[in-house]
This record gives structure tokens, sequence and C-alpha cells, in this order.
């Protein structure tokens, strides 16, 4: 029971399904000692049968978390099952980040803000573009278009292999948003001024197609979402062209500061320690 803020220490999870390659616990942790602050955020790996339990649990206080990460696969369940889904996870249909208030688990999502708030970071002004090309429309390109549309870009191209899946996208998210088959890439890459991969191109070490940047406007800002490895072999092909380019390492980063601040009351920082602590994590977890 809560006898006085003083004494009454909180609790946070990332589950997930498996949850081994989770890097939430390390940035939680360093903001946790960096503050003073008491308090715990673990990985728990929890299978898609028992995630409405883990939820149950939740409510009722049973679990004695005061909130917690979603990720993959349970994103689209945890949004499905929380009593008060904001209007960004309503209209993403996927939460990630959840917090108990009055036994009732209400639910964000700050894949978005984690998204916007790098390139604010690493590229300001990046919002002053008219039209911005996604290349890839699964599950991971949702949040962003939200993001990138929220944020006043007039014009969202999206780019995918299968264009039914884009055009999926298109239909969600309003008139801003044109779905576009692959073939159309440099004719939609002419007028842009942002180019942002979602897709897992290169991740398995296979070919990626050459792009040609230089058909977009000098000055255009080239990013992606992936950051394993850090520089992709988009980012490669984007530099080497001359093009500055944001990787996705912030944006794992700042999702993570809105959910620190729910539960444990003071808005962390993202800064260069932080980030080389992942950077070190990755080099020995390969
Ligand atoms: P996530 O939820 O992480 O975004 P996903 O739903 O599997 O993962 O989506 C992966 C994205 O990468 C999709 O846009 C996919 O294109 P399709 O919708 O056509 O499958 C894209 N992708 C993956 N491999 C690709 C490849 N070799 N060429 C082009 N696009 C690829």
């Amino acid at each position: 029971m809560r006898d006085s803020r003083e004494t009454f220490v909180n609790h946070a999870f990332v589950t997930g399904y498996p949850i081994r390659h989770s890097r939430s616990p390390l940035i939680h942790g360093y903001w946790l000692k960096q503050l003073g602050l008491e308090g715990s955020y673990r990985a728990y790996e929890v299978s898609p049968e028992a995630f409405p339990d883990f939820i149950l649990s939740l409510k009722n206080g049973q679990s004695g978390f005061t909130g917690g990460n979603v990720t993959i696969p349970h994103k689209e369940l945890a949004f499905a099952l929380s009593d008060r889904p904001d209007e960004l996870s309503s209209e993403l249909g996927a939460s990630n980040t959840l917090w108990v208030e009055d036994d009732l688990v209400h639910a964000t999502n700050t894949d978005g803000h984690g998204f916007t708030a790098n390139l604010d970071e690493r590229a300001p002004g990046w919002d002053q573009c008219r039209t911005a090309v996604i290349l890839g429309a699964g599950g991971a390109s949702r949040a962003v278009i939200q993001a990138v549309r929220d944020r006043g870009v007039k014009t969202i191209h999206v780019v995918n292999r299968t264009a039914a899946r884009a055009q999926e996208l298109a239909d969600r998210f309003g008139q801003a948003v044109h779905a576009q088959p692959m073939e159309a890439l440099p004719e939609v890459m002419k007028d842009a001024g942002l180019f942002i991969n979602t897709t897992s191109l290169g991740m398995d070490g296979s070919a990626v197609p050459e792009i040609d940047f230089t058909i977009m406007k000098s000055g255009s800002i080239v990013t992606d979402i992936v950051y394993v490895p850090l520089k992709t072999p988009i980012l490669e092909q984007a530099e080497a062209q001359g093009f500055a380019i944001v990787d996705g390492l912030g944006m794992l980063l700042h999702q993570a500061v809105p959910g620190f601040e729910k539960w444990f009351g003071k808005r962390p920082a993202v800064d260069a320690t932080l980030r080389q602590i992942i950077i070190d994590d990755m080099a020995h977890h390969a």
C-alpha cells in the first residue's frame, strides 16, 4: 500500500515474446540510476496465450506494476485489452506503453514521438519539408506515418513492394497519405525533402537495391528506423551520395522517455552516455 509518495517504489516491465533482445532495461536502468530513483524496470517474457492474464494482473493490482512497455508481438493485443487507449494508439490499433490508474489500464503509443524527437535532435527543421517518402508499409511504418502527418507534412508517399499494404495505410491515415508501388519511387522522390526507410531491407545481409538519392532536393534528409546496424545499407548509400543521414537509435531512446516519466515521475534526458551504452551493448551482442 501507498503510505506516502516517499515510500512508494514503482516497478515497470517490458514484455514481448521473445524478450531477450530488448535493450529497454538498459535504457530505463540508466535513467533510474542517473536520477537517483528507487524502482525497477525488468524484462518479462510472456507468451501470446498468457498475455490476457498478464493484463488482468495489472488491472487488479496483483502484478504490483505501475506500468510498462509492450513489444512484438503484443502491441495490438495490448491496445485491444487496455481500458483507456488514447487517440494515438486508437488510430494505430497498437500500444507500446501502458500505465495503471485506479485499476484501469491506460495505453498510448510512443513510437511516433520517438521518431520525431530523434529527427528534432539530429536534423532540426526537418518538418519544414512539404513532401516525405516512406519506404515500407509494415507494422513499424504506421507510427511513423502518423507522426509525420501530425507534424504537418502535407504529402506523404508510402512506397511498398506489396501495393495493397500501402493502400491500407493510405486509407487509414487520410488524405495526406498516398500509396505507391515500388516503380514509382524515383518519381515521388523528386519532390521529397525527407526519405524514411521502415523496411527490413538489408538487415539479413541480403542485397539492397541501389537507390538514386540525388534526384531528391539538395539538403534532403535520409533516415532509417532500423538501428542494427547503426548505419544501414540504405543510410550508407545516402551518405555516399552526399545526404545528411539520421540513424534509428535515437528513436529507440526517445520512445522510452514518456513511459519513464509516467511510471517514475521524472522526465529523463537522452544523452550521449546513454547512446554509447546501447552502442557498446550492440557490439557485444551482435
Ligand atoms: P515490421 O512490422 O517490422 O514493419 P513487416 O510487417 O514484416 O515488419 O514489414 C516489413 C516491411 O519491409 C514491409 O513493408 C515489407 O514489404 P511487403 O509489405 O511487400 O512485404 C518490406 N520488405 C521486407 N523485405 C523486403 C524486400 N526484400 N524488398 C522490398 N520490401 C521488403
